[in-house]
């Protein structure tokens, strides 16, 4: 193969990885076969990642389906139904008006303005769940603080301590997203199950390294026994989170103890960083 094939070989390859979901790009890399002398692991220890792999690509398929799901139930409930009231309101206005009934064609109008404003609320709410736009425009650190006002003042008693040392730029783009949803995993977690009254999140570099930390005082669990939980009972969230981490090039790790709340770090080396997908 020559040169100029190779490059344009890597070239798809790279805008190819880009534009898959995660979980295709799991379920690639679960696929891909690396020789054992490889990789330094053991045969065993490969087919054993390997099969976890396949696992956890299986249920973020089935999370990707169950989202697209919600999501069209969103648009169609949502905003389907505020399309068609609108089209009602204006054939009314319309009618009105032909009859010269001026003053309640203008109050038709003005009920119809106000329900297109609640109309737009709704998309952006929706937006705002597939995507915070002002993650891209404004950039993680404002967005992190909007979320967790908002946070706070949605879970009243609870008090999050924030600290982030170090720069916007200090992050790179494509890690944003993923400590945005592992975010919201953790706090959607620690609002179900820990009864916590106080929520600790820190954002740091320290040298090549970017560490993030989301710990709660709340009544912890014992992770031995979520590992081993099977069918409805096991949730989603916490394979999720790491999976993510793993992918960014990420060292995860979880600390919980009943009664001694949980902690979820995550490092990440500026080295792994050229390789995040
Ligand atoms: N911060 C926490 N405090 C106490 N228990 C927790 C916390 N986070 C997770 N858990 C426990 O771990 C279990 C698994 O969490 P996980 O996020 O994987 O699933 P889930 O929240 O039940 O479902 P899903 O995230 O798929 O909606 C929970 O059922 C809960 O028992
Ligand atoms: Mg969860």
């Amino acid at each position: 193969m020559d040169i100029e094939t190779m490059k344009q070989l890597t070239q798809v390859e790279q805008s190819t990885q880009q534009e898959l979901p995660l979980a295709a790009r799991i379920v690639l890399r679960a696929n891909s076969c690396q020789p054992f002398a490889d990789c330094g692991f053991s045969k065993e220890e490969c087919c054993e990642s390997q099969s976890e792999q396949r696992i956890i690509a299986g249920l973020l398929l089935s999370i990707q389906e169950s989202e697209r799901k919600r999501i069209a139930c969103d648009l169609h409930d949502g905003l389907g139904q505020s399309l068609t009231m609108f089209k009602l309101a204006l054939a009314e206005s319309e009618q009105l008006l032909a009859s010269g009934a001026i003053e309640q064609a203008a109050s038709s109008l003005k009920r119809l303005r106000q329900k297109t404003q609640a109309a737009l609320d709704e998309v952006r709410q929706v937006a705002m769940d597939l995507r915070p736009p002002m993650l891209d425009d404004l950039g993680i650190l404002p967005t992190l603080s909007w979320f967790f006002r908002e946070f706070e003042s949605d879970c009243h008693g609870v008090r999050v301590e924030k600290e982030f040392n170090l720069q916007e730029h200090s992050i790179p783009g494509k890690l944003k997203i993923t400590i945005f949803r592992i975010i919201q995993e953790a706090t959607s977690n620690i609002v179900k199950y820990a009864n916590a009254d106080r929520i600790r999140v820190h954002l740091k570099k320290v040298g090549d390294a970017l560490h993030f930390t989301i710990e709660d005082n709340g009544d912890g669990f014992d992770p031995a026994e979520v590992a081993i939980r099977n069918g409805s009972d096991r949730g989603l969230g916490l394979l999720s989170m790491k999976e993510r981490a793993n992918l960014s090039g990420g060292e995860y790790s979880l600390d919980s103890c009943c009664g001694q709340g949980t902690r979820i770090s995550i490092c990440w080396h500026i080295d792994n960083l050229q390789n995040v997908i």
